[in-house]
């Protein structure tokens, strides 16, 4: 059940769609049979033979069409909203990791919020077209007051990645509420599941974990966190697409927080063998804990998060195993 009235839709523009949660949704949205249009500029941050093969399935399919372009390019924004009316945009394209954002902060800006705008400067002569946007549970920064509320604060950043996911909600709210476009930011909660980043912390033990190698453990293993399975995820997205009115923000998570400890043993039963396991020091920009309180969304959107911990392990052995590419660990 769902509070929203649901709207149709038909034809989406999917930024980022041949990453991990990009290229997740834009199956799901042919299945539901729309028409994609997927833009992604192949960013080397990680494998860019994997992002190409997560977009196999899709390109087989006469409703999908593939951009290869980069969101700061003005030009090809402005030409994709010429030639194309779209129902939705879902903005999904980013540079992701909190880890690298230390090293490298102006190019998450120069994405994250440069980049939103130029797709915004485009949806402020329509107010038709609805805007679904990726944002992080990273906004919520070192909050002590679990579970995180879409109402809490969230100007306490403790990394450039978290920086940019927050100016970027700051400036959707701007041009909503200027141009009255149809507005939904989704904080997302540890993505996780086929297809996966492989420079993601699971992704990384589980391949450490069969291979018989040590696991890096980051601080003491009581960090928590809120571990969301893509199927629940993309199946959020797709509720919002249908749900976009007004203003709104959402947390997406699984709301049953995981410390990285329970993580590494969940992956050892999920191999069938004892971690190893190498201790180090925290990282800075790591948050200790993310929980997500999700009654809005699943007042509001209807959203249920069906997958266990062990399920969406077990998911991502599989297919990373059926997929070696998954083993491209570009920047560990
Ligand atoms: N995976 C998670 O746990 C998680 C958690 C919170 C938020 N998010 C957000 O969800 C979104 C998708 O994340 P993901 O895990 O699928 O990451 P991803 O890196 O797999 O996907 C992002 C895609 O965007 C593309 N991209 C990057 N810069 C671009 C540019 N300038 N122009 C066009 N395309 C560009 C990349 O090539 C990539 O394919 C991001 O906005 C991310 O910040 C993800």
């Amino acid at each position: 059940m769902s509070s929203l009235p649901v709207k149709k839709f038909s034809k989406v523009l999917v930024t980022g769609a041949a990453g991990f949660i990009g290229s997740s949704l834009s199956q799901r949205l042919l299945d539901e049979g729309c028409q994609v249009i997927g833009l992604d500029n192949f960013d080397p941050f990680y494998s860019v033979k994997l992002k190409r093969h997560n977009l196999k399935g899709l390109q087989v399919h006469s409703n999908f069409k593939l951009i290869e372009g980069d969101i700061l390019n003005e030009q090809l924004v402005a030409d994709l909203f010429a030639e194309h009316t779209f129902d939705v945009v879902v903005h999904l394209a980013a540079k992701a990791g909190v880890r690298p954002s230390i090293v490298d902060p102006e190019s998450y800006f120069e994405v994250n919020v440069r980049g939103t705008l130029n797709l915004l400067k485009q949806l402020k002569h329509t107010t038709d077209t609805r805007f679904v946007m990726a944002s992080s549970s990273s906004v919520y920064g070192a909050n002590d007051n679990p579970p995180f509320a879409e109402s809490a604060e969230t100007s306490l950043a403790v990394s450039p990645y978290a920086a940019s996911k927050k100016a970027g909600e700051v400036l959707c709210h701007t041009f909503s509420h200027l141009h009255g476009i149809p507005t939904t930011l989704l904080r997302f909660f540890t993505v996780y599941g086929p297809k996966q980043r492989p420079e993601m912390a699971m992704a990384k033990f589980i391949s450490l974990v069969d291979a018989g190698k040590k696991v890096p453990m980051f601080g003491d293993g009581l960090s928590a966190r809120d571990y969301t399975y893509i199927d629940d995820i993309v199946d959020g997205i797709y509720r919002s697409c249908e749900r976009c009115e007004g203003y709104k923000i959402y947390n997406l998570g699984n709301s049953a927080p995981v410390s990285l400890r329970q993580m590494i043993d969940c992956v050892g039963e999920v191999c069938g063998r004892e971690p190893i396991i190498e201790q180090f020091a925290d990282q800075p920009g790591d948050v200790p804990l993310t929980f997500a309180d999700i009654s809005l969304a699943q007042k509001e959107l209807g959203y249920s998060p069906k997958t266990s911990l062990r399920d969406g392990l077990t998911h991502y052995r599989q297919w990373s195993r059926a997929h070696p590419l998954a083993d491209e660990l570009s920047i560990w």
